[in-house]
């Protein structure tokens, strides 16, 4: 078992771009001369306005458009614009939108330059399949904070046919910058400003609830953002409160939380969204309502293996100071139970229409894709996933 900060490399090259009114500085990031083609979901970025401030700002470019990237974009959808790439040689991809637009455009970039069937990119997971040796370059505007992917090179992509969520990382797919409004959010319907705050808190608890190695300036960062959340998630859902800086923090921690410098030297603990990659496969339920249904169920069943990072977690983010290291875990658990639920998240499988003929299912498709050794310690079996999902559904709060 590692028991002290591992040795880690990190570079991260993507430009931010933060602010009011940044949108207009698009033709200072985006190289002179380049043939952009601009990517976009289902049309929140033509109803908003959005889409028509980066048409102005990149008027002086040669441009194109691409929308209808799903929520959990698809490889179909993807696969139509790496089409379109190369029949009208656009060296330059703009993805507009949230996780899903930035994350199916990190796929259109990297197949529309790899060598061979773009399928090979995917294996059962992270780091299996074919390497990415290059890509073309990626900017983006970002319409909600949640995943991160405006500042990392991760992106997880839907295979509607095959009910597979697979996820793929390369160097070659980090943006190379992201612009980020926080007054974009503003447009946010309550339902996705809690999954925004709820997606980017379990980001930060599965690189620091696993087992302590001294990772002082890892666990300090993490702590400081889940401190943050915890205080204004309540005011960011409320969806007519155009605060600014409620905003720019919520912007600001969403991308802070999976942008490497977390889980850089620290083990991490990804069965939270491994487990909930599967929800969202069985009945479409949002990423971030999957992760709050899973997350209290993997605190309770990983207590005993978690137990150390429980208790700094306790007394750091809760200030949970009395009692025994147990009372003061339960109580900590309890109050995020209370956080996720003071936000409107599910915190249970039957909250999300999840039932327990469902769970064959979901621990076949952990076998089929690979997913057998989760957890920090990979001693995380199907036999224990069972266990989290079944606590998942019989949990009352
Ligand atoms: O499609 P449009 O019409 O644009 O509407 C979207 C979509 O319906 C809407 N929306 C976005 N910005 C808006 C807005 N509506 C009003 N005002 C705005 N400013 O919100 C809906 C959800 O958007 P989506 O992009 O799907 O949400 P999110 O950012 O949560 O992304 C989820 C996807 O990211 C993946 C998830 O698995 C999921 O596929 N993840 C990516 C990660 C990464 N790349 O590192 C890590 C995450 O853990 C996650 O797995
Ligand atoms: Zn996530």
């Amino acid at each position: 078992m590692q028991e002290e900060i591992a040795n880690f490399t990190l570079q991260n090259p993507t430009k931010i771009v933060f602010g009011k009114d940044q949108i207009k500085n698009l033709s200072t990031l985006i190289p002179q001369g380049k043939k952009v083609l601009i990517t976009y979901g289902g049309g929140s970025v033509q109803r908003f306005g959005t889409l028509d401030r980066v048409r102005e700002a990149i008027s002086g470019y040669d441009f194109g458009e691409f929308g209808g990237i799903e929520a959990n974009p698809t490889f179909e959808t993807c696969m139509r614009a790496v089409e379109l790439i190369k029949k009208e040689q656009y060296d330059f991809v703009l993805a507009v939108g949230g996780g899903s637009v930035i994350d199916g455009s990190k796929f259109i970039v990297a197949a529309a330059e790899f060598e061979g069937d773009p399928i090979n990119i995917f294996g059962k997971g992270i780091g299996t399949g074919e390497p990415i040796k290059s890509a073309l370059p990626l900017g983006t505007v970002l319409t909600l904070p949640a995943t991160a992917s405006e500042m990392n090179s991760g992106a997880v992509i839907t295979f509607k046919e095959k009910k597979a969520k697979v996820g793929f990382g390369s160097f070659h797919v980090f943006p190379t910058f992201s612009i980020l409004e926080p007054e974009l959010t503003y447009t946010l319907p309550k339902k996705q400003l809690a999954n925004g705050v709820t997606d980017s808190f379990v980001h930060i608890i599965e690189q620091y609830l696993t087992y302590p190695v001294g990772g002082m300036v890892q666990d300090g960062f993490a702590e400081s953002l889940m401190k943050t959340l915890i205080k204004i998630g309540p005011d960011v859902i409320k969806e007519d409160l155009h605060d600014y800086t409620i905003r720019a923090n919520f912007m600001w921690t969403a991308t802070l939380a999976l942008n490497g410098i977390l889980r850089n030297g620290v083990p991490g603990d990804w069965s939270t969204h491994a487990l909930g990659h599967e929800l969202t496969v069985l009945n479409h339920t949002d990423h971030a309502q999957t992760l709050s249904a899973i997350l209290p169920a993997v605190m309770l069943v990983r207590k005993e293996q978690k137990f150390d990072k429980l208790v700094q977690y306790a007394e750091n983010v809760w200030s949970i100071t009395d009692g025994t290291d147990e009372e003061k875990v339960d109580a900590a658990i309890l109050k995020t139970v209370a956080f996720l639920k003071s936000i409107d998240m599910p915190v249970t499988l039957k909250d999300i229409n999840v039932s327990s003929s469902d769970i064959d299912f979901l621990i076949n498709q952990l076998e089929k894709h690979g997913n057998t050794a989760l957890s920090e310690r990979g001693d995380q079996t199907l036999e224990v996933s069972r266990a989290i999902y079944e606590k998942a559904l019989e949990l009352e709060f």
